[in-house]
């Protein structure tokens, strides 16, 4: 039996700087966190610069790049605000993402045949500097067909509406979203696009889209911040408790 390729595992770091800008400190920082990720065997960075700045901001972004030796995957919205900024870091990819100031996360893919126009000349502009390009649609034909048709190198499959399933225990749907996810992945790998996926994935749904082997990348943020603190808070707790107690010894 062959092995399948490695999987790489791209860790969102977000929420580690909604964490932060809770409180308009330092801590946690995200570029230490970036750091964690490294040494826990992440192949790759993922952070999404959003327009509000309501997590990352464009230092933590200079700072990954300074000191962690992954390679740095942007999320951002197609602007000429965010061209320019993906120009100055030079990430290693750069996600392309539909934003909305409203919502709480991104909420679906990209239109991409619909907003080609303006999509391009950001695309042509990263990918002329070296970045590669990613597009995060939807897995339906129209959307994975345009991102090759504009010179996507990548297509980041949106697992959201596969994990909201999940999460609501609609095993059906949760089977027909996973067809879509299987099918997006086998049209983007016949047109020789790079395959992701991301979005709510967690530690029970996660197998199935690992599983799919035109997958290369899954890319995993707020599920494993929420982990991070179910299976680290009562070792911090007892930190606490010590320092506590040998003020007082
Ligand atoms: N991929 C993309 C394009 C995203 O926008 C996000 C959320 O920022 C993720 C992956 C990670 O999603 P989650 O935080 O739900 O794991």
């Amino acid at each position: 039996m062959t092995a399948k390729p490695h999987l790489r595992l791209g860790v969102n770091i977000d929420h580690v700087a909604t964490l932060r800008n809770a409180r308009g400190g330092v801590h946690p920082s995200p570029v230490f966190a970036a750091e964690l990720a490294a040494g826990a065997g992440a192949d790759g960075i993922t952070a999404h610069l959003r327009e509000d700045r309501r997590h990352i901001r464009e230092a933590d972004l200079h700072g990954i790049k300074a000191s962690v030796n992954l390679p740095l995957n942007m999320e951002m919205a197609a602007s000429t605000e965010m061209r320019d900024i993906a120009l100055a870091v030079m990430p290693n990819a750069v996600c392309l993402v539909p934003e909305n100031r409203q919502e709480i996360t991104t909420e679906g893919g990209l239109d991409v045949a619909g907003q080609a126009q303006r999509l391009k000349p950001v695309m042509d502009a990263l990918k002329d500097a070296g970045i590669r390009l990613s597009l995060f649609v939807e897995a339906d034909a129209h959307h994975i067909n345009a991102a090759a048709d504009l010179g996507a190198d990548i297509v980041e499959l949106h697992a959201g509406a596969y994990s909201i399933a999940e999460a609501q225990a609609q095993e059906q749907a949760q089977d027909a979203e996973y067809r879509r996810l299987l099918m997006g992945a086998e049209l983007a790998a016949r047109l020789n696009l790079e395959c992701h996926a991301g979005h709510g994935l967690d530690f029970a749904n996660v197998g199935r889209v690992a599983a799919i082997p035109q997958v290369v990348e899954l890319n995993i943020g707020h599920y494993l911040m929420g982990a991070a603190i179910e299976t680290g808070l009562a070792a911090a707790i007892k930190t606490m408790r010590q320092r506590m107690d040998e003020a007082r010894a």
